[in-house]
């Protein structure tokens, strides 16, 4: 898929923006500050209604406009999924609340009607690589598990809603909990909540088992070629409800032999989760909180059996996190029948000959590609002649150059 046009209005420094989006690969020339890594931020918010920089809406509007009571920041972009054109309107609206404050809203239209973000997520597909994503690889659990979150959700029916009524579920138990260690009372309230997040949670469980195990076969495979043949990577998937429980030390060992867990069906995960959330009531209500479920889940990387996130060294890191970032476009591909639009902010500069080229060639082979730098000179020569060229200037972009023709071709 492809975007056609981009229009922006009040986001972050872009107080207007009306562009064509031309097909394969462009790339966005400019000094610090002046606004590429902002574009690529709000058509990345077009995948997942969120940015990857803040969890904070209100960031995005842009701060002269955000000075006002009533203030519109919107994203519309024109995109072409298979034959069929589509468009796709983010609108985040800040108005009074009657208390002398104000709030936000968020309202998309998909192809002109309203939608929930739920309803909306996987029309429009990106893959987004930000050189700081390497804490998705070291960073904590929660990082990793906003990481699969988006990801899955672009691709698999079902999993955005589930996630929704999770988190929903989930707080409703632990306002239960907290009232219950607090106050006291019948511990029974719980069965109702435990039947809705094992319900919701094993569906959650079910997709994560299957993607983490799709995008490590995917992964792997350009590992290997990026490592020169020298590392294994594995996507370790370590659910805080596990299914199939894990051998008594075996995370000790530092070459631990893979579990399979992709032949469960959802309704066992469903009931043995639920039977753990019901063995563990009165340690649960102790604590006040809901210990065990897929808010907890961890997912780590390891090459060759050598945990990334603990002991990776800067490279290896980096290229794990590549491996990584190419096999969910191959992977998206193959589960929509749709190219991802790519997009990746300054991340040559980190990247070796070998690297670099693998990357290169996959923005090549993908429909549409947006790439962000301050300098040119670091593509090569023969890269640079067939793209397009936008030259982005303080919130505004100028189309500089156009492709050498001919060069389009093949
Ligand atoms: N809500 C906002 N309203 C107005 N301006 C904003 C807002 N949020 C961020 N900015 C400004 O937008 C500018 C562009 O930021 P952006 O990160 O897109 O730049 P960049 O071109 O990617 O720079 P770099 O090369 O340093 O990464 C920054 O100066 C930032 O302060
Ligand atoms: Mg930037």
């Amino acid at each position: 898929m492809f975007l056609t046009d981009l229009s922006l209005t009040n986001f972050r420094a872009y107080t207007r923006l009306d562009i064509e989006v031309p097909r394969r690969v462009v790339l966005l020339l400019g000094n610090n500050a002046q606004g590429k890594t902002s574009l690529l931020e709000a058509i990345y918010y077009l995948a997942t209604f969120t940015s990857f920089h803040t969890q904070n809406d209100r960031q995005l509007i842009n701060f002269l406009a955000g000075g006002d009571e009533l203030a519109v920041t919107r994203i519309v972009a024109g995109y072409q999924r298979g034959e069929r054109r589509h468009r796709l309107e983010v609108r985040l609206i800040q108005d009074t609340n009657g208390n002398g404050g104000t709030r936000l809203r968020k309202e998309i239209l998909s192809d002109g009607v309203k939608s929930t973000a739920q309803g909306a997520l996987g029309n429009f597909n990106a893959v987004i690589f930000l050189p700081q994503m390497t804490r998705i690889i070291e960073g904590g659990p929660e990082e990793r598990r906003r990481y699969l979150n988006l990801t899955i959700s672009q691709a698999m029916p079902g999993y955005a809603q589930a996630l929704g009524e999770y988190s929903q579920v989930l707080s409703q138990r632990n306002a239960l909990l907290k009232l219950l260690a607090e106050r006291g009372g019948d511990p029974e309230q719980l069965v109702y909540w435990d039947d809705l997040l094992a319900q919701k949670g094993a569906t959650l469980i079910f997709q994560r088992i299957h993607a983490v195990h799709e995008l490590e076969q995917v992964a792997r495979r350009i590992h290997h070629r990026l490592s020169h043949g020298n590392e294994i990577l594995r996507l370790d998937y370590r659910p805080s409800y596990d299914p199939v429980p894990p051998v008594e030390g075996q995370y000790s060992l530092p070459l631990d032999a893979p579990v399979d867990r992709t032949n469960i069906k959802p309704e066992q995960i469903r009931q043995g989760f639920l039977q753990r959330l019901q063995a563990i009531h009165r340690e649960e209500i102790a604590r006040g909180v809901t210990t065990v479920g897929p808010h907890r889940d961890e997912l780590r990387f390891l090459s060759s059996g050598v945990d990334l996130g603990d002991y990776g060294s800067r490279g290896q890191v980096r290229t794990a996190l590549l491996s990584l970032k190419l096999a969910e476009v191959d992977w998206l591909k193959s589960k929509t029948g749709e190219w991802p639009v790519l997009l990746l902010d300054e991340i040559l500069a980190e990247l070796d000959t070998q690297r670099r080229s693998d990357l290169l060639n996959a923005v090549h082979d993908s429909e549409q590609a947006l790439l962000t730098t301050t300098d040119l000179n670091l593509f090569p020569p023969a890269f640079s002649r067939c793209v397009h060229l936008w030259r982005v200037e303080s919130g505004r972009v100028r189309v500089e150059t156009l492709p050498d023709a001919g060069e389009m071709e093949g």
